[in-house]
């Protein structure tokens, strides 16, 4: 069993980008701390871990058998270029309803943005004034660290926690500039464009000892320099692009066609959003980017390499519209070709009306204290154990990532019972079919 230092006083929890992910985990928190609605999608308050044998019947909340930060002892930051407070900006989104926001309007008024780190020719369909300005990329991420210490301090925090809600930058191709930590202070220094915003963020909240987490799909914190720093201050960091909606569904129905050996030869996925993400999304840049973190999911699930007749030629494609009038709701559709015995052509389709913020809020909310958990413990580099929230979960360059939903819960839930010293639960069970 690990020693965890309990989680005395606290937690921190800042955000680049203060847009609808971010405001309807606030308004969600706040809600649930008030009585006023339940922590409903948040495995860390409502689920729980069975322990040892099924005849022993231990089953304690997840809350209750690791020492997570009481949601009472959350105090919320974060940086957007738009200088709307917390509230201004939930209105904004219209994901929640004025009658749930307008009794809270005082407290989620207080939650001021910081002024960000940002650089137009990474987001191309956004600007605002609230930016920082320096001479280098050195002193921009020297001005971020210096904001999450400060907020601490104001805040009387005993620790801090930073995860990206902020939109989807264009795609960076990795570049020498970003393998050694060596080359990318150097490449701070110079102001090379290679250096996205979101690196910045990510290079801050380590050197501030703040674990950090990657809710959008850009390429940053699995650069190998951020991994070594990661490696080198101690801080745990995961990521990327939370799994929220149609890629939820997708890594629930693929093991499932693997799992019975049926066949798939085409899977058209296609969304229509109305909110700024899907603004952003319009940009073919920022779309590559996302793409990208969707596409990879069906490869590495299916192996069509292990299974070439199931798997071997299957067309994969996504779409995704901005459509205004949705605002929040995205409506995303599956059509998915699948052959079966003697290669009969069957198809599934899904239709799933989400809510994308309502879906991400609590992921934002477990992700912030298991990470808080995992610096405790003292864990340090990438948190593969977090891939159940990610739709391109990091992983260590040598293995394949883990994209089964139910595989990655398994490897949560193990990890937890690792902790605490508790068997892992292997489901052999072979003494009850012998008795
Ligand atoms: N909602 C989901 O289901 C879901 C799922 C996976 C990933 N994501 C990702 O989460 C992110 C947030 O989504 P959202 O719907 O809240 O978007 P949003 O557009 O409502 O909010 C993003 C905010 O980030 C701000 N921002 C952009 N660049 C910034 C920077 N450099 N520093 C500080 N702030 C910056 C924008 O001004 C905006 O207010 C997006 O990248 C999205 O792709 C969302």
């Amino acid at each position: 069993m690990r020693p965890i230092a309990p989680p005395d006083g606290k937690l921190a929890v800042l955000m680049p980008g203060l847009g609808a992910v971010a405001t309807t985990f606030v308004a969600g928190v706040e809600a649930v701390r008030r009585g006023m609605a339940l922590p409903i999608g948040s495995l860390t308050q409502m689920g729980h871990i069975r322990l040892g044998k099924r005849t022993e019947k231990r089953q304690p909340l997840i809350r209750e058998f690791v020492p997570l930060v009481p949601l009472a002892d959350l105090e919320f930051g974060g940086w957007d270029i738009y200088r709307d407070d917390c509230y201004t900006a939930a209105v904004h989104a219209r994901v929640l309803e004025r009658s749930l926001l307008d009794p809270m309007k005082d407290a989620l008024s207080a939650i001021r943005p910081m002024s960000a780190v940002f650089d137009p020719t990474y987001i191309r369909r956004i600007s605002g004034e609230n930016v920082k300005r320096g001479p280098t990329k050195r002193h921009l991420a020297e001005a971020l660290v210096e904001d999450i210490l400060e907020f601490q301090k104001e805040h009387g925090c005993a620790r801090a926690v930073v995860v990206w809600c902020a939109s989807t930058e264009t795609y960076q191709a990795l570049a020498p500039c970003h393998e050694r930590l060596s080359s990318f202070e150097a490449a701070l220094d110079e102001n090379d464009p290679r250096i996205a915003p979101s690196m910045i963020y990510a290079y801050s909240a380590l050197k501030a000892g703040a674990p950090f987490a990657m809710g959008a799909p850009n390429v940053s914190v699995d650069i190998p320099a951020l991994v070594e720093l990661s490696q080198r201050e101690g801080v745990p960091l995961c990521g990327r692009d939370f799994k929220t909606g149609q890629t939820l569904i997708k890594t629930v129905i693929a093991p499932m066609l693997k799992a019975r050996m049926l066949g798939l030869s085409g899977w058209f996925s296609t969304n229509i959003l109305g909110n700024r993400d899907g603004e952003v999304l319009d940009d073919p840049g920022s779309f590559r980017t996302k793409e990208v973190s969707k596409l990879s999911v069906l490869d590495t699930i299916l192996q069509p390499e292990q299974y070439p007749e199931l798997y071997g030629h299957f067309d994969h494609q996504v779409r995704i519209n901005y459509y205004p009038p949705r605002g929040d709701n995205k409506e995303g559709w599956d059509n998915i070709d699948i052959f079966g015995w003697l290669g009969y052509p069957m198809q599934i389709k899904v239709n799933f009306l989400c809510r994308d913020s309502i879906l991400a809020a609590p992921i934002v909310l477990d992700v912030a204290l298991f990470m808080d958990l995992a610096r405790r413990v003292g864990m340090f580099g990438i948190q593969e154990w977090m891939s159940f929230y990610f739709k391109s979960p990091l992983h260590d360059p040598a293995v394949l990532p883990e994209h089964d939903l139910f595989i990655q819960l398994t490897k949560l839930k193990n990890t937890l019972r690792h902790l605490r010293g508790e068997a892992p639960i292997t489901h052999l069970e072979q003494e009850y079919s012998a008795a």
